[in-house]
């Protein structure tokens, strides 16, 4: 594998660039606004984490850790940056970080019809736990089922 910007921390003024990745991720009316960002940066439970090319933000993932759980709020890769391994690296660096202060378990929630996610977190040795009907409402107006995920901490492939 080539080698990799560092993962870094991510804090309120990058909540911009934040919201133009989320953007630019989630087309069909999901996009969070900059504001969102910000709210979520104040909470002491929030782990923001990233990786950037200069002044570019590449992936990046918002995680609640909360008790021994870590839930993936959010989590993208600039469509040019995809499949290169960035996000699952954010994720592995997010692990190293929380598991001296007690992660045991990743939870997260992922549309139905997002078929690279699904992928992606099931290549990370995600498993699904259940569904939530009608959880996510489209632009058109259609509604989508949420998939609930989740996996042991220190679990990277599938059993
Ligand atoms: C899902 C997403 C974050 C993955 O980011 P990424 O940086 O491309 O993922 P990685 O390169 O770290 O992929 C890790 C593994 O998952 C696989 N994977 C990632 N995206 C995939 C896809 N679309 N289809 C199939 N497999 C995929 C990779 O091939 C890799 O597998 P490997 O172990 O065989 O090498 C990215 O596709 C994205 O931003 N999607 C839009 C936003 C989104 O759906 N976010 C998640 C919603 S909760």
């Amino acid at each position: 594998m080539k080698d990799m910007n560092p993962v870094v921390r991510l804090a309120i003024d990058d909540s911009s660039i934040m919201a133009d990745l989320h953007a630019a991720s989630f087309t069909s009316g999901e996009a969070w606004a900059s504001s969102a960002f910000a709210d979520l940066l104040k909470l002491p439970t929030t782990y923001a984490r990233g990786m950037m090319d200069q002044a570019e933000l590449l992936s990046f993932a918002v995680v609640q850790f909360v008790a021994d759980e870590a839930e993936i709020l959010t989590l993208a890769t600039a469509p040019s940056a995809r499949q290169q391994g960035f996000a699952r690296a954010i994720l592995q660096s997010i692990e190293h970080e929380l598991a001296p202060k007690g992660l045991e378990k990743w939870l997260l929630e992922v549309a139905a019809d997002n078929a690279g996610a699904l992928q992606f977190y099931r290549q990370l040795g995600f498993k699904i736990d259940g569904e939530r009907r009608n959880y996510y409402k489209r632009l058109e107006g259609a509604y989508v089922n949420a998939i609930l995920m989740s996996k042991p901490a220190g679990r990277q492939a599938p059993a």
